[in-house]
C-alpha cells in the first residue's frame, strides 16, 4: 500500500521525508510527494513516477525548507496516478496539508456535501476530502478537528497532518490502517512502517484504531477519540531492515497471505451498502444488467482459476451461461461474441500482454468490456469500459495470494448483483450472502492461525515427486489453483483434475505414496469425491482433503483432513485455497526455494 513519513524536530525535515519513502519503496508505488512549513508557508513538491524524480525536483529536498513534514508514496486507489492526485493534499487556504493510506468509503457523499459549502476539489482522490473536511471543523484546536472528521469518516485511514498555526506539531491518527510513530534525537517522526524510522529509532509506538498522536520535536502525546488523553507503551524493534520490509515475516508471500483478510473486507466493504450491493462502478442500468445473456471471463494464470471459480457461482447463482477462457487462447480463435455477451477481463497487474490483447479483440468485436483489476491506472483499468477494482494493495511476491482472494471476492459481488437484479434470489438470501461475505475476513484468519498444522504436513512431502489435486464443480476451480500454487514456487511437478476424469487416464500414475489433495467443500458431491479418494487410496496415494467441519465420512477415506469453517457453497473457494497456498508455500520454503521470486517467472508478464 501507500507510505507515509512525517517529521517534526530540529533538522531539516525534507531530507528525512525522501529518506524515510525509500525505505518504503519496496511497498510499490506510482507517484510521491512532500509538503513542508517554511515558517510562512506549507510548500510541496509531488510527482508521478519513481522517488528519484521527486528527489531530482527538490534538489534532496533542498528546495523545501523547514522542520515539519509529511511524506507520502501513493498507490492509486481513487484516481489515476498523476501528479496532482498525488499526495500530500492541501486545504484551499494551504494551511493544512494531509498524506493518506487507506480508503475513505463515504468520500463521495462527504464531497458532495463540502461542495455544497463552497469547497473546490482539484483531483480526484479520497484524500482531498480530508484536507477539506478537517478546514471545515478547524476553529483553531487541530485536535479537535481532527476528532471531528474522525467521526464523519466512514472507511481505513492513517493520517499525518500539519496545520501552518502550529510549526512546531506533527498530529497522526489511524483507523485499520498501520502507523507507527518515534522519538529520534531532537525530533519525532511517523511513519507506516517500520523501515523507514529504522535509521532514526528503534523504540516505536505502534498507533492504534481511532488513537491520535500529537507531537513536536521533544515530546509525543497520545489521545482517544474523546480527546482524553490517553498512555501507551513503546516496543523495542530487534528486526533487521531486510526482515522489517516484510512486517517480521519470513516471506513476502506469506505477509502477503496474512494481508488477505484486510484486503478481502477492503473489496467487499465499500460495495455493501446495509442489505444492498452496490457497485457504482459497474456502470450498468439494472435493465442492462438483465439484458445480459452471456458472460465470457478471459484471463491468465491465477486470474483465469478465479475466473474458473466465478463460472461456478455466476452460473450456480444467477443463472448466467459463462463462458471462461485463457486470454492467450481467446485472442487467436476468432472468439464468437453475440449481442448481449459482456466480457470480464481479470487481472492483477492490469498490464499483462495477452489479458490486454483479448479486451481489445473484444472491443473490436463490439463487446463492452468489464475489468476485475488491482492496480489503478493500469493498462487494462484505463481501456476497459468499467473496472471494478480489487483493493489488494501492491503484491510483491510473484506468486498471487491476496489479488486472487480479492478477484473471488468481486466475481461473489458481481455475481450478487446480477442474481438480485435478475430475481435469482430474494432480499433474505441476499441478507444472508451479505452476512457470509463479511464473515469470510475472520474465517480466512482462522485458517491461516492454523499455519503450524499445515507446515508440519508439508515438511513430510518436500521430497515429493508428483502431486494431484482433485475435486469436482466449484472443487475443481481452486484444485487449479491450488495446484499452480504448489508447482510455481516448489517446483514440484502437481497437476489438476476434474475429479471423475481420474479413470479416463491419469489414475495410472497414483503409485505407493502419491500426494492427492482431494477438496471437498460441496455437499451434494461429497459421495462421488469419497469414491474417488477410495479409489486413489486403494492404488497406493496418501490423501489430503480439505473439506467442510462436519464432514466426518471423509476422515475414514482419506489419511489427513484439514477443516474450513461454515458458509454457503458459493463461497468455500475463499476458504479452501488457504491451506493450499500455505501448503505450497511451506514445502517451497521446506526445499530452500526463492519463494518471493521463482525461477522463470516475472510478476507482471507484459510480453506474449
Ligand atoms: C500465479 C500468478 C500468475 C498470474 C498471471 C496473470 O501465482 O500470479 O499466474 O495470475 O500471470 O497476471 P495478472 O493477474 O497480473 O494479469
Amino acid at each position: 500500500m501507500c507510505g507515509i513519513v512525517g517529521y517534526v524536530g530540529e533538522k531539516q525535515a525534507a531530507p528525512i521525508l525522501l529518506d524515510g519513502l525509500s525505505k518504503l519503496e519496496y511497498r510499490g508505488y506510482d507517484s510521491a510527494g512532500i509538503a513542508v512549513f517554511d515558517g510562512e508557508k506549507i510548500n510541496m513538491t509531488k510527482a508521478k513516477g519513481r522517488l528519484k524524480v521527486l528527489e531530482e525536483l527538490t534538489h534532496d529536498g533542498a528546495t523545501l525548507p523547514g522542520v515539519v513534514g509529511v511524506g507520502h508514496t501513493r498507490w492509486a486507489t481513487h484516481g489515476e496516478p498523476s501528479d496532482v492526485n498525488a499526495h500530500p493534499h492541501l486545504n484551499q487556504k494551504g494551511t493544512i496539508a494531509v498524506v493518506h493510506n487507506g480508503i475513505i468509503e463515504n468520500y463521495l457523499k462527504l464531497k458532495k456535501k463540502l461542495t455544497g459549502k463552497g469547497y473546490k476539489f482539484v483531483s480526484d482522490t479520497d484524500t482531498e476530502v480530508i484536507a477539506h473536511l478537517l478546514d471545515y471543523y478547524y476553529d483553531g484546536n487541530p485536535l479537535r478537528a481532527i476528532t471531528k472528521v474522525m467521526h464523519r469518516m466512514e472507511g481505513s485511514y492513517a493520517l499525518g497532518i500539519i496545520f501552518k498555526d502550529y510549526p512546531d506539531e506533527l498530529y497522526a491518527v489511524r483507523k485499520d490502517s498501520p502507523l507507527i510513530v518515534g522519538n529520534t534525537e531532537g525530533g519525532s517522526i511517523i511513519a507506516s512502517d517500520v523501515p523507514a524510522v529504522l535509521k532514526y529509532t528503534r523504540d516505536v509506538y505502534f498507533i492504534e484504531n481511532e488513537e491520535i498522536v500529537r507531537m513536536k520535536k521533544d515530546s509525543m502525546e497520545f489521545f482517544n477519540v474523546d480527546e482524553e488523553a490517553i498512555e501507551k507503551e513503546s516496543t523495542h524493534i530487534e528486526w533487521d531492515v531486510d526482515a522489517a520490509e516484510k512486517g517480521g515475516y519470513e516471506h513476502f508471500m506469506l505477509k502477503e497471505m496474512y494481508e488477505q483478510p484486510k484486503a478481502i473486507e477492503d473489496t467487499f466493504s465499500p460495495r455493501i451498502k446495509g442489505k444492498d450491493i452496490v457497485i457504482e462502478e459497474l456502470g450498468m442500468s439494472d435493465e442492462e444488467i438483465r439484458a445480459v445473456k452471456k458472460i465470457m471471463i478471459v484471463a491468465c494464470g491465477s486470474a483465469y482459476h478465479a475466473g474458473m471459480t466465478g463460472k461456478y457461482v455466476l452460473e450456480g447463482m444467477a443463472r448466467i451461461p459463462v463462458e471462461v477462457d485463457l486470454a492467450s487462447e481467446f485472442r487467436y480463435r476468432d472468439p464468437i461474441l453475440e449481442e448481449g455477451t459482456l466480457v470480464v477481463v481479470i487481472s492483477q497487474s492490469g498490464e499483462t500482454a495477452d489479458s490486454l490483447a483479448a479486451l481489445r479483440e473484444s472491443h473490436a468485436r463490439g463487446a463492452k468490456v468489464l475489468g476485475i483489476v488491482n492496480v489503478v491506472g493500469s493498462s487494462i483499468a484505463r481501456e476497459a469500459d468499467n473496472v471494478m477494482y480489487t483493493w489488494a494493495g501492491p503484491e510483491i511476491a510473484v506468486a498471487t495470494t491476496k489479488a486472487y482472494s480479492c478477484q473471488l471476492i468481486a466475481l461473489y459481488l458481481l455475481a450478487l448483483k446480477f442474481s438480485k437484479v435478475r430475481g435469482q434470489i430474494s432480499d433474505s438470501e441476499l441478507s444472508q450472502y451479505i452476512e457470509d461475505l463479511k464473515r469470510i475476513p475472520d474465517q480466512v484468519e482462522l485458517l491461516l492461525n492454523n499455519k503450524n498444522k499445515i507446515q508440519k504436513f508439508a515438511n513430510r512431502y518436500v521430497a515429493a515427486r508428483d502431486v494431484f489435486f482433485i475435486g469436482r464443480g466449484i472443487d475443481y476451480a481452486i484444485s487449479l489453483e491450488g495446484s499452480l500454487k504448489l508447482k510455481e514456487i516448489s517446483y514440484i511437478h502437481s497437476e489438476a483434475y476434474a475429479a471423475g476424469e481420474l479413470k479416463h487416464g491419469t489414475i495410472s500414475l497414483i503409485e505407493e505414496g502419491t500426494l492427492v489433495t482431494a477438496v471437498l467443500t460441496q455437499e451434494d458431491l461429497y459421495k462421488k469425491m469419497i469414491s474417488n479418494v477410495v479409489e486413489v487410496r486403494t492404488r497406493g496415494a496418501f490423501v489430503l482433503a480439505v473439506t467442510n467441519e462436519g464432514n466426518d465420512e471423509i476422515k475414514r477415506a482419506a489419511d489427513y483432513v484439514i477443516y474450513i469453517p461454515e458458509t454457503n457453497r458459493f463461497f468455500t473457494n475463499s476458504l479452501a485455497i488457504i491451506p493450499l497456498q500455505l501448503f505450497g508455500y511451506y514445502i517451497a520454503v521446506g526445499k530452500g526455494c526463492d519463494v518471493d521470486k521463482p525461477r522463470n517467472l516475472a510478476k507482471s508478464v507484459t510480453v506474449e
